[in-house]
């Protein structure tokens, strides 16, 4: 079947589409990735978008008119994309925009309510595809107890497990967040979670301090000095020393922890917060990775894919947290899967599994009580 999967995550700069040929059913699935293509969004969509997930500014209005613009676009990315591969599609996946997640219960009204909300319409997009579409993943997931969120961890068991190396796999979007696969797992053997900033914060303080939306190529990072007592600090926030499963987004890393970020900065160079960002970002992830993944299992690979893998300043200082731990740090692309694709794919495959009403969240890595069956089918 040949099914495209599309993503657009929290950083908000595009949208990715992925076409892939897939067979088999459950873990047995086999599969090719045949396309994939990155598409911008036009600088006044992304503004909107950002300014809509920040809850204070949101106008119900423009995120009626957003969740069919978005569903718009998307089909145009995928028609374009399913041209381009020269393939006829039998399904799409869409992951949609997230707008806000708070995938633990906060009491509200009187009542404990944890909630999701991905736009981006699925039946706007399944009329102009002309297939089914699958949309919406995280709320079923949530409904049976888990955190919505992640869900990347059933791709990274299909396609990247390995009977005799245990493997780390780290997505570096707005959020970073990995699966651990130790040797020869079984799916509830997967632990994931998201292990704090990807790029969200470094993006913001380029925006703040620049004007610019991230810091290309890690330049400005690298000719900065990092601010150690800032990271002391910051990794003190809660949410570090918070045992998986857990999830953040930008209610965690967004404006406000940006401008107490800024604060703590005081008047340091604009360079040297830049680089105090980018080393938040990697000392979270050693930091998760000494309290809650290295004593779990032997670990050999440690697998980067996202944007961020393209910030080679980043890149250093991950290297530098991961390398004592035994680890080698590789680019997903090494084993076969692009790196700007690896997300838009899992949710191809993830809509696979649906249409074949098949569960594909993995409970050990959002909590869920039971396995699920993720996402609403639209049909053209
Ligand atoms: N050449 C580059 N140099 C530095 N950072 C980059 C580069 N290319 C992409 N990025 C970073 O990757 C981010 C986008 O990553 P992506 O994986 O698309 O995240 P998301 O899934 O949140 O949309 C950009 O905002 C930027 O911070
Ligand atoms: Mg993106």
């Amino acid at each position: 079947m040949i099914v495209a999967g599309v993503m657009s995550g929290t950083s908000a700069d595009g949208i990715n589409v992925a076409i892939a040929e897939i067979m088999g059913r459950g873990f047995g699935t086999r599969l090719r990735l045949l396309a994939h293509h990155e598409f911008r969004f036009p600088a006044a969509v992304r503004n909107k978008i950002l300014s809509l997930m920040n809850a204070e500014h949101a106008r119900v209005s423009d995120l009626s008119q957003l969740n069919f613009l978005l569903a718009e676009l998307y089909a145009k990315a995928v028609r374009n994309s399913a041209k381009r591969a020269g393939v006829h599609l039998a399904l799409a996946g869409c992951h949609g925009q997230t707008i806000y997640h708070q995938g633990d219960a906060t009491n509200f009204l009187g009542a404990k309510i944890a909630s999701t909300w991905q736009t981006g319409e699925g039946a706007i997009l399944a009329a102009r595809l002309g297939v089914p579409v699958v949309s919406d993943f995280r709320t079923a997931d949530m409904a049976a107890g888990g955190k919505g969120a992640p869900l990347v961890p059933y791709l990274d068991y299909l396609v990247l497990r390995d009977r005799r190396r245990g493997r780390i796999v780290q997505n570096l979007g707005g959020i970073g967040n990995l699966s651990a696969i130790p040797a020869s797992a079984k799916p509830e053997d997967v632990i994931a979670f998201d292990t704090g900033p990807g790029n969200m914060v470094i993006d913001q303080t380029m925006e703040k301090l620049y004007g610019r939306r991230y810091d290309r190529d890690g330049r400005i990072a690298a000719s900065g000095q990092v601010l150690d007592g800032v990271v002391h600090w910051a990794m003190r926030l809660r949410f570090f020393s918070q045992a998986p499963p857990r999830t953040a987004g930008r209610e965690e890393f967004g404006r406000e922890f940006v401008a107490a970020f800024l604060k703590r900065c005081g008047r340091a160079k604009s360079q040297d917060v830049v680089a105090t960002a980018t080393l938040l970002t990697a000392r979270s992830i050693g930091d998760a990775l000494r309290r809650f993944v290295i004593k779990r299992g032997d670990f050999k690979d440690y697998i980067v894919s996202g944007g961020g893998a393209e910030n080679p300043t980043l890149m250093r200082m991950i290297a530098d947290e991961v390398t004592p731990l035994g680890l080698t740090l590789r680019r997903s692309d090494e084993l076969g899967v692009p790196s700007e694709a690896k997300e838009a794919l899992a949710f191809a495959v993830l809509a696979y599994q649906t249409w074949h009403r098949r569960p594909s969240n993995i409970p050990s890595a959002t909590g869920a009580k039971r396995p699920a069956i993720l996402g609403k089918v639209s049909y053209p």
